[in-house]
């Protein structure tokens, strides 16, 4: 299915009414569009870039990439995220997240894979710091990661899976 047969332009119109078409809400608006599609398809942004006065595609879009919360592709079924805060980065998230990378298959340079199983990001802090490096799996979370331990926990999950 491609992402514009997704796109409910009834929905996006709905979306911009609710804050009286204006662009000061637009992150505002850009939040309730990643609540429906769980990320930011293109022509959201592009349809509500052109909709709404004052605003661009463009300034949508650099807005849109400019904030963390945004994501703009679709999160796989598995969402890993990794910490990157200083508790886990002293003890090894750099090659906990090196090996994530490498054991879905990352390609391109995307943060989903292909197959749309998996997506990872890094994220400041967990919370959990005495569990150093942390990683967590929709919402499941993994202590004090390995290169070692990513090998085995995404292996069982591609079991359950196949
Ligand atoms: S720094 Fe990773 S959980 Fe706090």
């Amino acid at each position: 299915m491609s992402a514009s047969s997704l796109l409910d332009k009834n929905k996006l119109d709905e979306i911009i009414q609710s804050y009286d078409g204006e662009k000061s809400y637009l992150i505002a608006m850009l939040q309730k569009v990643q609540e429906i599609y769980k990320y930011l398809p293109e022509e959201a942004m592009t349809y509500i870039g052109s909709k709404v006065e004052g605003l661009s595609p463009a300034t949508v879009f650099g807005v849109a990439t400019f904030y963390a919360q945004f994501s703009l592709e679709p999160k796989g079924k598995y969402e890993i995220k990794v910490c990157d805060g200083t508790a886990c980065h002293v003890r090894g998230s750099m090659p906990v997240l090196e090996a994530v990378k490498k054991k879905i298959q990352l390609q391109n340079g995307k943060m989903t894979t292909e197959n749309g199983m998996f997506s990872l990001e890094t994220v400041s802090c967990l919370g959990a710091c005495s569990l150093a490096p942390a990683m967590v799996i929709n919402g499941k979370i993994y202590p004090k990661m390995t290169p070692d331990a990513v090998e085995i926990v995404i292996d069982t999950i591609l079991k359950e899976n196949v």
